[in-house]
């Protein structure tokens, strides 16, 4: 399957930021490209700022979460049609962040990922263990159950993001996220793209996207400047 590399800027970038996809774009060269799609995901008020460059050089767009109705009384929130509209081609649904922050549950996040196939986005569905979990050994039962109560049905990716390693440079043993990987491919089924995101770096990418039934990456700190995510990117 042909690797997917997606950055997720959270809540950092002003429009200045369009210099680091057009760095990102002159960096990636053909071999790059046939081995791995490239995806930015930054905060909403960019996606239309920067689609004219991301679009040159050959980066999907996404969002990072998106409120399952269509348009109405929704103060401060984004629709996936609106993401679409902007020139979105994916979003990000479930992330811990979001489940932690705003306290979204499994139905919640499928109903995003439901309405993100309902606009033409491909969804994000993440998932992934805390500390407490996995030291209690319950990393994979929390895991395939947040899987049975947030994925569509449908086309969508699954990123495996274990709570613990998001932004702390943790990774867990390639061991585990091999066997976590083999769990969501049970789960998710052949064909579904299933990134590992937490701590991804240029010195560890080559190794995690080695491991069987991981098709790529969801990457955040090292998604910011270009030579970070390239060297992800290349490592693939
Ligand atoms: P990180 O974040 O790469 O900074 O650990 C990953 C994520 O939250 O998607």
């Amino acid at each position: 399957m042909k690797k997917l590399i997606a950055g997720n800027w959270k809540m950092n970038g002003l429009a200045a930021a369009a210099a680091e996809i057009e760095a990102l774009g002159a960096k990636l060269t053909e071999a790059d490209r046939a081995k791995a799609d490239v995806l930015v995901c930054p905060p909403a008020t960019l996606v239309s700022v920067l689609e004219p460059k991301a679009r040159a050089a050959g980066i999907a767009l996404g969002g990072q979460d998106c409120h399952e109705k269509e348009c109405g009384a929704h103060t401060g929130c984004i629709s996936a049609e609106m993401l679409a509209d902007a020139g979105a081609t994916y979003v990000i649904v479930g992330h811990s962040e979001r489940r932690a922050d705003f306290g979204e549950t499994d139905a919640a996040v499928k109903a995003k990922a439901e309405a993100a196939q309902r606009a033409g986005l491909m969804p994000i569905v993440c998932v992934g263990e805390t500390r407490d979990e996995r030291e209690a050994g319950r990393a994979e039962a929390v895991v395939r159950g947040q899987l049975e109560g947030s994925l569509p049905e449908g086309e969508f990716v699954v990123a495996y993001e274990p709570v613990w390693a998001i932004g702390t440079g943790l990774v867990p043993e390639e061991a585990d996220i091999a066997a976590m990987h083999r769990l969501m491919r049970e789960v998710a089924g052949p064909g579904v793209r299933l990134l590992y995101g937490g701590s991804v770096k240029p010195a560890n990418a080559k190794a995690i996207l080695g491991l069987d039934d991981v098709d790529g990456a969801l990457v955040g700190g090292a998604s910011l400047k270009a030579e970070d995510f390239y060297g992800i990117i290349s490592a693939a």
